[in-house]
């Protein structure tokens, strides 16, 4: 069976995980402090910090920035739940746009459209293969001044031009979830603007503790507890010395993909050409009824032939939390085609172009029959 996600775990790996349980250090220790240095190196050196998930972290960036009731925060349809979850769980009000088709990134001309004396901030997802149009979302959210929280999750390792996502701009969070591009089983990262920032988040991941002259505690503000254990931060450490390669790796194997995937009429590709672009993912879009299809046959087809495949994502402002806003369909056209059309094909960099050409060629063969 070839799933449509897994992580890399080497042998060092495994024996650095036993070396730190047998440490008997296993909550937040020097491992916690290694990442972080590491990743902030790798963010360019802005101020860094691991989270238990990339949701946390969203959380967490929401909090930084001192949003809540009353406050909006304009995100796109088009993406994973975290980032309306989050909104509404600090109390906000999420206000849904459209996305572009190929790239999924956020309309910023609905974006703008959106903006009320009440936003407060623009949340942006980013997906593999291109970004959208960065220079342009930072000056709309400067003319506005506006804060903006980057759903990194999907592209640790990809670049804006000559700098790598969360090593530029205001804050990004990223995902180490194990079918992301590194991970840490769960966890997760965020990338502050400024050092006083990331005390924040020191504050607002354990309990909200500040120690006192006299050795006791204060509670500063009521807070969660988002901290990463050592034994999690040791397999990120491990992990994000290899990234690199595993970035490589799944390219390749995007390439790959673009010359062997069967030319279907209506199909819709990832982006394909850009620079420096690290790829978690290859979604498709596919009109499944033109093939006699459902999108639950088709899956259950590949599945049938050994091939896992993932959806991401539906569209969020018709889960029941975004009807709950009063959103309905029809409002966000790309955004719902995606969420009809989209499917998620096998990539992680234990693949090999041979797995390519196989599911290439069960995509063929199905939508043919
Ligand atoms: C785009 C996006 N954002 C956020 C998340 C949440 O990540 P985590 O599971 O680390 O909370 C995911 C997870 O799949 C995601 O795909």
């Amino acid at each position: 069976m070839l799933k449509f996600a897994q992580p890399q775990l080497d042998e060092d790996t495994i024996q650095a995980v036993a070396a730190v349980l047998r440490s008997n250090w296993i909550a937040t220790g020097p491992n916690v402090t290694e990442l972080e240095r590491a990743l902030s190196e790798s963010f360019s050196g802005r101020p860094s910090r691991v989270l238990t998930s990339a949701t946390g972290a969203m959380e967490i960036a929401l909090q930084v920035c001192g949003i809540g009731p009353g406050d909006e925060v304009i995100t796109s349809a088009q993406s994973f739940f975290s980032a309306m979850n989050m909104i509404v769980k600090v109390g906000a009000t999420p206000v849904f746009v459209d996305c572009e088709l190929h790239t999924r990134a956020i309309d910023l001309a609905q974006v703008e459209a959106a903006i009320t004396p009440r936003t407060k901030a623009i949340m942006p997802t980013h997906f593999p293969g291109a970004l959208g149009d960065i220079d342009a979302l930072y000056a709309l959210a400067k003319r506005h001044q506006l804060r903006v929280i980057e759903d990194a999750a999907l592209v640790q390792g990809s670049y804006w031009k000559d700098q790598p996502v969360g090593g530029f701009g205001d804050i990004a969070t990223f995902s180490f979830h194990p079918n992301k591009n590194m991970t840490t089983i769960e966890g997760g990262a965020i990338v502050v603007a400024s050092e006083d920032e990331a005390k924040l988040v020191d504050l607002l991941r354990f309990h909200g503790i500040k120690r006192l002259p006299d050795d006791t505690r204060d509670v500063a503000v009521a807070a969660g507890k988002f901290n990463m254990s050592d034994v999690s931060a040791v397999i990120g450490v491990h992990q994000l010395k290899q990234l690199p390669r595993f970035l490589v790796q799944r390219a390749a194997l995007v390439e790959r993909y673009f010359e062997k995937f069967p030319p279907v009429p209506g199909v819709v590709l990832p982006p394909q050409g850009v620079p420096r672009q690290s790829w978690n993912m290859f979604n498709v879009l596919i009109p499944y009824e033109q093939f006699g299809h459902t999108r639950k046959s088709f899956r259950a087809a590949l599945q049938e032939q050994g091939v896992g495949t993932g959806m991401s994502y539906e569209a969020c402002h018709l889960t029941t939390v975004g009807r709950g806003y009063g959103y309905t369909d029809g409002q966000f056209p790309i955004a719902e085609r995606i969420a009809r059309e989209t499917v998620t094909l096998p990539l992680h960099a234990s693949m090999t172009a041979e797995d390519v050409d196989h599911v290439c060629a069960v995509v063929a063969q199905i939508l043919k029959a």
